[in-house]
């Protein structure tokens, strides 16, 4: 059952985020809310991981200007995708990548992320957002861990506490690596994004990141809601936000 201690389910349902103030993000956030531009000041932006999701998420957000330092146990092995994402991109270990971002995206099969908050939780706290776009998918991950994130409130509760302190939004779990750059800044109506979270300024940056990505995104809830944002589910694939709203409006 979601907690709505911050929102009331109405207003979080309103949010798609177009009305949210960015003014207390300052230049940083009031850039990345320019959709499509390289206007204003970048956020620095790491991945840990950097496999077909977080190479596609962070190759766009380097051709929209950001610095992008993407790491993984084995960075030497990143150099063709820091090539084609372009002169922001950059490599490095988790650690260094995780000091260069102002927001760390976590790409990793889920079974990782554990480990990743013993090693870099306190850094990671330290971040305005940790934008969380991983899974627990049974076939790579097993039945039992999979049952095991679930029973005890499934991902997003999940991250947070392995992540204590951080400032986790999930977004972008179920939209595909090809999707991203298929259906991100499409011709029309802006596809939507499904996004759940806690802290109100993580979600403000999380929004202005996801319209650079090219999604317009839809608050579904709190991190507790985060279970519904992974493949296979309702809110799964791609939705305008009017169908996004009205899923969402369905889950509890
Ligand atoms: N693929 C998609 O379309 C998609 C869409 C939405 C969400 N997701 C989610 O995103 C996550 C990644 O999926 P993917 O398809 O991108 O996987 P992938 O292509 O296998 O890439 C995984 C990346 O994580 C790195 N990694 C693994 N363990 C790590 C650790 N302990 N510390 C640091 N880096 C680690 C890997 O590099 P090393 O092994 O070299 O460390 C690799 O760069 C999954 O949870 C998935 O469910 C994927």
């Amino acid at each position: 059952m979601a907690n709505w201690s911050l929102f009331g389910r109405r207003d979080l349902l309103g949010l798609t985020m177009t009305g949210v103030a960015l003014g207390t993000l300052g230049p940083l956030a009031r850039g990345a809310r320019a959709q499509g531009t390289n206007q204003g000041a970048k956020l620095k932006i790491a991945t840990i991981g950097a496999g077909r999701e977080g190479g596609a998420i962070g190759t766009i957000l380097a051709k929209q200007g950001h610095p992008v330092m993407f790491s993984s146990r084995n960075p030497d092995g990143l150099k063709d995708l820091v090539a084609s994402a372009g002169p922001n991109a950059s490599a490095g270990t988790v650690e260094q990548a995780v000091a260069f971002g102002d927001v760390v995206f976590v790409v990793v099969p889920y079974t990782a992320v554990e480990q990743i908050g013993k090693d870099h939780g306190k850094a990671l706290a330290a971040k305005v957002l940790v934008m969380d776009v991983s899974n627990p998918i049974p076939r790579r991950d097993g039945e039992d861990f999979v049952k095991s994130v679930d029973a005890q409130g499934g991902p997003g509760v999940m991250t947070q506490k392995w992540l204590p302190g951080a400032h986790v939004v999930r977004a972008f779990n179920a939209i595909g690596s090809g999707q991203l750059t298929a259906e991100g800044h499409r011709a029309g109506e802006m596809a939507g994004v499904p996004i759940a979270g806690n802290d109100p300024k993580a979600i403000e940056v999380a929004s202005a990141l996801s319209r650079e990505l090219g999604f317009e995104p839809v608050l579904v809830g709190d991190l507790a809601m985060g279970k519904y944002l992974r493949p296979g589910t309702p809110l799964g694939g791609v939705h305008t936000v009017a169908e996004l709203k009205q899923i969402a409006a369905t889950l509890k």
